[in-house]
């Protein structure tokens, strides 16, 4: 693991945006693993700025999201394929063929993990696969328990995370969806580099354990420690624990 420690959550959003920017750059016909959640807001807006003002281009970019409710269809405005679009792909040259959500709405949600991890083998592999932290250390959804090995499938989403997306369903966590699909800990581990990204001192804890804590599936996040090129960065805050 490589940590990058920034003085705030800013400069963190761009030099996040900056190593995602140099990968487009590097390698047009890149595929890129996406995020959701707060952090990750600030960072597609900074991409969306340098497609503008930098013609970053995105026409040859293959993306591949960590997840998405069980339930939610595409157009709800609550899911992870209606948070792309807003944030990133609809300010960016991509097709909706380029990009790559579970369906949530899948009748067979199983059916779709597995062709998920097909269609991302089919694709060559992810490049660089874009990952933030649950306070309860998960990533993707891959929650407290998930085996190091796992690969896209559905779970069942913990109390804590729950309450912690709670937020965004208007504070109510009885409305967050209690199921997702999710890459699974061992498909972002086959990813060719991982970018970490952690602000703020509420996930200071959790993060120590993932940098500095044994590999253990009660900290999913703490499997990045066993991948070749992983990139963390961090605020003062969340690094306030190391
Ligand atoms: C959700 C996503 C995770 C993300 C997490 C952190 O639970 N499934 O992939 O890492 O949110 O969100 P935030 O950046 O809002 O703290």
């Amino acid at each position: 693991m490589k940590l990058a420690i920034c003085p705030d959550a800013t400069a963190a959003r761009q030099v996040a945006a900056r190593v995602i920017s140099h990968q487009i750059r590097k390698k047009p016909a890149s595929v890129l693993g996406l995020a959701t959640g707060r952090t990750m807001e600030a960072i597609y807006r900074l991409l969306a700025r340098e497609h503008t003002e930098h013609g970053l281009d995105f026409s040859a970019v293959t993306t591949f999201n960590l997840d998405e409710y069980v339930g939610l269809p595409g157009t709800h405005d609550q899911s992870y394929r209606y948070y792309m679009q807003t944030h990133l792909f609809d300010h960016v040259n991509v097709t909706t063929a380029q990009t790559h959500v579970p369906d949530g709405a899948a009748s067979d949600p199983d059916a779709e993990a597995e062709a998920y991890d097909t269609s991302i083998a089919a694709s060559g592999g992810i490049d660089l696969q874009l990952l933030g932290l649950g306070e309860n250390g998960h990533i993707g959804f891959n929650e407290p328990l998930s085996a190091l090995s796992s690969r896209t499938r559905v779970v069942t989403l913990d109390c804590a995370t729950l309450e912690q997306n709670a937020g965004m369903f208007g504070g109510d966590a009885t409305k967050v969806p209690t199921r997702a699909l999710t890459m699974g800990t061992g498909t972002i581990l086959d990813s060719r580099e991982t970018l970490l990204v952690v602000t703020g001192a509420a996930k200071a804890d959790i993060l120590a354990r993932v940098v500095e804590g044994p590999v253990s599936a009660l900290v999913p996040g703490s499997a990045l420690q066993l991948h070749q090129h992983c990139l963390v960065i961090l605020d003062e805050a969340a690094a306030s624990g190391l």
